[in-house]
This record gives C-alpha cells, sequence and structure tokens, in this order.
C-alpha cells in the first residue's frame, strides 16, 4: 500500500516506509511519546509531529455549518454521509457519477503526514490518509483539451445549517490547475490518523493540497468538473483582493490585512511561539517547478 509514500522531503532524505512504520509503532509504545513522525536522519528538517487528534477535528473552517472554529465540531453531526457519489463531467472520457464506495475500491489509500497552513495564518500538521487525485482523474480518463479541474461541495442546508446564511455563495467552489491537481502531493482524504474523516474534516472525501493556504483544500466533494477555464473559487468571489486563485503559501507575499511571514502553530498552547512560514509551505522542492516564470506577487 505504502509504495508511493512521499513526505516534504526529497528521496534522499526519506527513510524507507517500513522503517518509518516500525519507528512510529515503537515510539507509539512509549509512554507519553505518542505519535512521532520520524521520517529521516536530519532531526530538525525531517521531524513532523502530528497535532493531536483531538486538536484536528476540533479547531476547523466549515462556513457550511457555521463561521466559528468550534460550530463544524459542534453541527457536523447532522451531516448524513451514507450513498454518497461524486460527478465526474466535463472534459473526460468517462463521465458519470461515481459511488463513494467504487472509488475507494479503486484507489490504494495511504497515510500521508502534510502541514497545512491557513490563510489566517494558524497551522497543523496532520496525518491524513488517502489516496493521490490523479489516480480518480485517470480512472475517469482527462481529455487532452482540460486545463483546470473545478470542485464541488454539497449542498443541501437543511443538514449544513450555515448555508441558511450568506456567510459564502452557496455551494463551496475550488478549483486547481491541471498540472497542479496530478501533482503527486496532490491528494484526496478519506481519513484522519487511520479513521474515516470526520464530518468536520470533510467526510467522505475532501481535497488536500498541501502547499496552498487551507481553504483551496474544499471538503465534502460531490462534484468534479475538467474544463478548459479558470473555474471560480468561493473566497475569490467573496473578495478577490484578498484571495487570489492561485494562493499558494508565500512567507513574502502579505495578505492586505496580515502577513504571511509567520504562523501560530495550533496545539502549543496560548503562549506556543509562532514558527516563520516556508515557501510554498515547506514543499518548494516538490513544487516550485510549476510556477517557473510567472510573478507569484500577481498571481497571488
Ligand atoms: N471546504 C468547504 N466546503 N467549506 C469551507 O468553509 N474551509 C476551508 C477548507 N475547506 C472550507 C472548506 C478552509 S478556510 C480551511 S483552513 C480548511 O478547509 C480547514 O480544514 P480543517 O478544518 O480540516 O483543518
Amino acid at each position: 500500500m505504502a509504495h508511493r509514500w512521499k513526505n516534504d522531503l526529497t528521496h534522499d532524505d526519506v527513510t524507507p516506509y517500513n522503517t518509518y512504520l516500525n519507528r512510529r509503532q515503537i515510539m507509539a509504545g512509549m509512554a507519553g511519546v505518542g505519535l512521532a513522525a520520524m521520517a529521516g536522519t536530519r532531526a530538525s528538517a525531517m521531524t513532523l509531529e502530528p497535532n493531536s487528534y483531538e486538536d484536528i477535528t476540533s479547531y476547523n473552517n466549515f462556513y457550511e455549518f457555521g463561521t466559528g472554529k468550534g460550530d463544524p465540531a459542534k453541527h457536523a453531526h447532522r451531516l448524513t454521509t451514507d450513498g454518497w457519489s461524486v460527478e465526474i463531467d466535463g472534459l473526460v472520457d468517462n463521465p458519470g457519477s461515481y459511488a463513494f464506495e467504487d472509488i475507494m475500491k479503486n484507489m490504494s489509500v495511504e497515510e500521508r503526514i502534510y502541514r497545512f497552513r491557513c490563510v489566517e495564518a494558524w497551522s497543523m500538521v496532520i496525518p491524513w490518509n488517502g489516496f493521490e487525485l490523479k489516480d480518480l482523474l485517470d480512472m475517469a480518463g482527462v481529455q487532452s483539451s482540460a486545463k483546470y479541474v473545478a470542485f464541488e461541495t454539497l449542498y443541501r442546508p437543511d443538514e449544513m445549517v450555515g448555508q441558511k446564511f450568506r456567510s459564502l455563495d452557496w455551494p463551496y467552489v475550488e478549483g486547481l490547475r491541471l498540472d497542479e491537481a496530478m501533482n503527486p502531493l496532490t491528494i484526496m482524504a478519506t481519513g484522519i490518523y487511520g479513521k474515516p474523516i470526520p464530518n468536520q474534516n470533510g467526510a467522505p472525501l475532501r481535497l488536500v493540497v498541501p502547499w496552498k493556504y487551507g481553504f483551496k483544500s474544499i471538503k465534502s466533494i460531490v462534484k468534479i468538473t475538467l474544463t478548459d477555464k479558470q473555474p471560480p473559487t468561493s473566497w475569490n468571489k467573496a473578495n478577490a483582493r484578498e484571495y487570489g486563485f492561485y494562493s499558494n503559501v508565500n512567507p513574502t507575499v502579505d495578505h492586505p490585512r496580515w502577513s504571511q511571514a509567520t504562523e501560530r502553530p495550533i496545539g502549543g498552547g496560548l503562549f506556543a511561539k509562532r514558527k516563520e512560514t516556508l515557501m510554498f509551505n515547506g514543499y518548494e522542492n516538490e513544487v516550485a517547478g510549476l510556477y517557473e516564470g510567472m510573478d507569484l506577487a500577481r498571481n497571488f
């Protein structure tokens, strides 16, 4: 299952996944140590300490359930996810409605421990379970004229109480350029810490693009459209001056109302030290090439 394990490290750095798993089990067995991710040898650059399950599932942004960080955990239990399917349409050879169970039968799910950086300048480290978006797109058969991928979240105001308010223009929509979508770092997450993804984190499947601000990682996806035009995105529609299409994590390009140079790690307590934000959230080796020759201050 772990044949394509990738962390935020270059290939030379990465400890083979089995060694990593063994270490993880050893660490987990040591009282109080918990799930430390020991991915390599150069300790400072290598070690990603995942946040607790509690942090990850109680401090959320999911405006369909309210605008407060605690609202999703409070209200998302009302969302029913059985019988879930994803409509894949547009410039694909095999358009149609794909049942979540059928998708899972065909995808190889693995663990990815990723940094997660919200545009609001807080951050976490999250052990996702998921599969590469590319594998799903390959199943749908992307046509050569496709240039972008558009995503859409469920619209069901009876269950998603926040959709009764116009905090955003519903349904939530997002998009990626096709090469970003096909990048091996881009995953569809279906779990956290080995359990099915909780409703407040985007059940049953959500996008995770670890080098972009968190709002690109759209939750509870019901529709994926391959298109030749740059698709609209929710936060860009709400405020184009503040939220661009690319939204790559970039400590040198400030948000109009705050700096993006540092971040506040969630879970470190009230007095936790802020950390310096890394270019592309630390995934520069893997993705900088996607943006060669582009002005990233203009294409923010
Ligand atoms: N997806 C939908 N459908 N609705 C949302 O409000 N919020 C985004 C993103 N995906 C959001 C969404 C934002 S702003 C962030 S930071 C992340 O989800 C938060 O993901 P998390 O709650 O799992 O940490």
